[in-house]
Parts: structure tokens; C-alpha cells; sequence
């Protein structure tokens, strides 16, 4: 695995992940604890290293006394749906992770992204930090991946050109830093952290080892100039072997870029975020002149609904402060083997199995013997337990061959009882209901009890499952 040459003193260990056990060179099973493909490389020189040249020594400091980070600071790139997902805007010093399958769209959207920074970052030297007043700081977009013509040429394709975005087609770790602290940038882009490598490891780039290493210089980059830094990160489907997910807890904000093969439409989601909140999401069409924002997605993901079709359902569901009325599918039919088989896109599959469980259960709506496949249109996923009632009873309209009323709408999580319990922002959903011309909607009782409005809809107030069941 490693090159380490027999002639010059080792700069680099192995430490296993699992139990913290260091050798000075790889083994394929951590001797210690038994692990497979645990050790991982990393700066063997770590403790009593030099402070780097500019690092102050750390001070406490008294709670009241600290100044309060001021969101008001905060550079939007104007993509409302980027904004809102990021929480308004970077913050000074933020890391941040943008994740997504390879070919999602990732450099699209940064290099949208940062062309949009450089036209909103009002003050002429960008963050706070060295470059602050220092004229149009630049903004700095590393590809290790792409060369800066490709790159350009997809900028110019989505219309992403400014004078202020510059690029850099680069991997190593040490001359990217250099670059940074020569240019003073505004906001720093690395695309993507496994193509990254430093001169501190061995190992190859896109190792655990590399990219923690690299990402930890970054961080300590960004911490300590007050440059916005974004890393793109491949997520492989497979392992996470190298993949963010080992970066997830030391960036300040994860969001993932997520597209269903062959869909058009993208979804930006933050999976952590020490700025703002993890709810809220983005939606985008992939179009040939780059990512276009959604600003309706409820009236996208309902364009296609079939009217009268047994197994179709429309759920209120709502990511964040946004409601998005989504049509969830449900086709039963006989087993195509021996047992019965579930596949669900979009939704749970482990919670599906517990939703046919109570059906069968709690409401008499037996359907575990026969192939079950649940399906949410446009390519959406919903994570949210609001869309358990719907996808239960798309399950129901398709297995008894009747079609749900097309303008009745539901939403509410369903327990083990077969009970419907109270989801949160019941009325953000119904007013989206209301204004995409919905008129019934069936609730959560306890969610009907609180409502302050109707907002003009027929609301019917559901206890149990098997309630909603008769009703539709
Ligand atoms: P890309 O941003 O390169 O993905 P990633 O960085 O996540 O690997 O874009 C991937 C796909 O998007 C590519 O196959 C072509 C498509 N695409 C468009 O449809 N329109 C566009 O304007 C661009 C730039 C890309
Ligand atoms: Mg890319």
C-alpha cells in the first residue's frame, strides 16, 4: 500500500481507527485489535510540532465577554434555494462539505454558486480576514479534477463568468495553500478533496488518510483567515471507504446534492449545519445551460398525477419551513416469487415493511404475502414520518383497486397501534393545499385540535388508520 522508502526516516504512522493502536507501517488487520482495514496513515510528528508561523496561542476566554458571531454577516450568492439550505448565506471562516453521487451536478452548482458569491459579497474585500479591504478579493475555484479550460467552458455554458472567479487546476495540498495565502481569496473551493494530496503522507489521494489530512489543513486554513472554504466530496454508494462521510464531523455544514438516475430534478439537502437548520432543502432542474432553481416544487411533483388511478395519493410533506405537496404511488400485485417483495423509492423501506405490517394488523388490509412497490413521483425522497398515512393508504386504494379522491390530500405519521399521531407544521401544509386548489385533507386529530386556520379546506380530523381507511 505505501511507498515509504527504505532509505529516509519514517514521517508517517499507521493508527487503527477502531482501537488506537499505532504500527509504523500498514497491515492489512490491526494487529492489536483484530480489525480488518482499520489503519489508516497519518503525520507520525504530530505532538510537540511547532506552532505554524502566524497561529496564536489559544487564551480562555470569560463566557459573557465572547462577541456573539454576527449572522447578519453572512455573503448570500443569491441562488434563493443554495441561501436558504446554507441558512441566509457563508459565514466568515465556515466549512463546509457539499456531497452528492459523481455526476449529480456538484461543479455546477459550485461554480454557480461562487460566481453567485461574487456578485453578492458586498464588501469590496470579501470575509473578514487578512483580505478584508484589500480590493476585490478573488475568489479561488481549485479543481483537482477538471483542467481550468473544461472548467471554464462549463462556467461559460451556465453563464457562471466573472472576473473575480479564478482558477486553479491543482492537487497538491501544500501549493494550494500557498496559492490561497498569496491571493487572499474571498472564498476558497476545492473540487473535490479525494483528488487532493499532501506531501505530509505517503498514501495515495482520496485515502482516508489524505483526506482527512487535507481536510484538516483546510479547516485550520479557513479557522484561522476567516475564508469561507467549500469542499466537494464524491460519496461512493458502496463503502463510505474515503468517502465525506469521514469528514462529517469536522466540517461546520454537510449538504448533499441528490438526483434519482434519470430525473431531471436535484435536491440540495444540509445534513448538518452549525449555522442554520438541517430541514431545509433546495430543489433544482439539470438543464443544458446548467441548474435552474424550482421555486414551486409542489406544482412540479404533482404535474404528472394520473386523476382516478387507484394506488395515487398526494402527502403534505414539509422539509423544513417548506411544504411540498409530493404524489406518492403504491402498485400491489400478485408475488412474481414465492414471497412477497417491497420496493420503495423514495420512501423508507424499513418503514414501509412497518406501515403493510399495521395495515395488515390494525386495519385489515392484509397485503404481506403479495409484491408491494411504493414509489415517490418526480424522483423525490421523503424521509419525514408525515408521509406514513399516505404511502398506507396509496397501499390500501391500490390493493382494494379504488381510487382516493383527487382532491383530498393527507399527511400524519402512523404508529405500531395503527394510531395517526401529530406531525409538525400542520398548518404550513395546509396552506400549500389550499393554494394548489386542494379541498379536503385528512389530519391527525391532535394536529386539528391546535389549528388556528382552515384556510378554506374541509379538514378531517383522523384517529386510527383503519378511520382513514373507510373514510377514502
Ligand atoms: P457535474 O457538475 O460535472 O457533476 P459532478 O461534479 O457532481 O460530477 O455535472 C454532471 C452532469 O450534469 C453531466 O453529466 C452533464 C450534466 N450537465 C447538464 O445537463 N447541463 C449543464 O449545464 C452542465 C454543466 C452539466
Ligand atoms: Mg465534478
Amino acid at each position: 500500500m505505501s511507498k515509504a522508502g527504505r532509505s529516509r526516516p519514517p514521517r508517517s504512522s499507521y493508527r487503527c481507527q477502531s482501537c488506537g493502536h499505532q504500527e509504523a507501517k500498514w497491515h492489512g488487520r490491526c494487529p492489536a485489535c483484530g480489525e480488518w482495514d482499520a489503519l489508516v496513515e497519518e503525520v507520525a510528528a504530530k505532538p510537540g510540532q511547532p506552532l505554524p508561523a502566524g497561529a496564536a496561542a489559544s487564551v480562555p476566554v470569560r463566557i459573557d465577554k465572547v462577541e456573539a458571531l454576527d449572522h447578519g454577516a453572512r455573503v448570500p450568492c443569491g441562488i434563493a434555494e443554495v441561501d436558504r439550505v446554507l441558512g441566509g448565506g457563508l459565514v466568515g471562516g465556515a466549512f463546509l462539505l457539499l456531497g452528492g453521487d459523481p455526476g449529480v451536478g456538484k461543479s455546477t452548482l459550485l461554480v454557480q454558486m461562487l460566481a453567485g458569491f461574487a456578485a453578492h459579497d458586498p464588501s469590496p474585500g470579501g470575509a473578514p480576514g487578512p483580505s478584508a479591504g484589500a480590493g476585490a478579493a478573488p475568489i479561488l475555484y481549485v479543481s483537482g479534477e477538471e483542467s481550468v479550460s473544461q472548467t471554464a467552458l462549463r462556467a461559460r455554458r451556465v453563464g457562471a463568468v466573472t472576473p473575480r472567479l479564478m482558477l486553479l487546476a491543482e492537487t497538491n495540498l501544500e501549493r494550494i495553500l500557498a496559492h490561497a495565502a498569496q491571493m487572499q481569496p474571498a472564498v476558497l473551493a476545492i473540487d473535490s478533496i479525494q483528488t487532493l494530496f499532501s506531501d505530509a503522507l505517503d498514501s495515495i489521494p482520496g485515502s482516508v488518510g489524505q483526506v482527512r489530512e487535507c481536510a484538516g489543513r483546510l479547516m485550520a486554513y479557513a479557522k484561522s483567515t476567516g475564508v469561507p472554504t467549500i469542499l466537494v466530496g464524491h460519496v461512493t454508494k458502496e463503502g463510505q471507504i474515503a468517502g465525506p462521510k469521514t469528514l462529517e464531523h469536522v466540517v461546520d455544514a454537510v449538504v448533499y446534492f441528490e438526483g434519482e438516475g434519470g430525473s431531471p430534478y436535484r435536491i440540495l439537502r444540509a445534513h448538518k449545519n452549525r449555522f442554520g437548520s438541517t430541514q431545509e432543502m433546495g430543489v433544482f432542474e439539470m438543464r443544458s445551460s446548467g441548474l435552474r432553481e424550482v421555486e414551486n416544487p409542489s406544482e412540479l411533483f404533482l404535474a404528472e398525477r394520473p386523476v382516478g388511478a387507484p394506488g395515487s395519493v398526494v402527502v403534505a410533506s414539509a422539509e423544513g419551513s417548506r411544504p411540498i405537496l409530493v404524489e406518492v404511488q403504491a402498485l400491489v400485485a400478485p408475488p412474481s416469487a414465492g414471497v412477497g417483495r417491497r420496493t420503495a423509492a423514495g420512501v423508507d423501506g424499513n418503514r414501509l415493511a412497518l406501515l403493510l405490517a399495521v395495515l395488515a394488523q390494525r386495519a385489515s388490509c392484509d397485503v404481506l404475502t403479495e409484491d408491494v412497490f411504493v414509489n415517490v413521483a418526480g424522483g423525490l425522497r421523503v424521509a419525514e414520518p408525515a408521509i406514513d398515512l399516505g404511502v398506507a393508504c396509496a397501499v390500501a386504494s391500490s390493493a382494494h383497486g379504488r381510487a382516493i379522491d383527487a382532491r383530498t390530500l393527507l399527511f400524519g405519521e402512523v404508529g405500531l397501534t395503527g394510531e395517526v399521531r401529530a406531525v409538525n407544521f400542520a398548518d404550513v401544509r395546509l396552506a400549500e393545499a389550499a393554494k394548489l386548489g386542494f379541498e379536503r385533507c385528512l389530519l391527525p386529530k391532535q394536529n386539528h385540535a391546535r389549528l388556528d386556520h382552515h384556510h378554506g379546506l374541509e379538514l378531517v380530523p383522523i384517529e386510527r388508520l383503519a378511520q382513514a381507511l373507510s373514510l377514502l
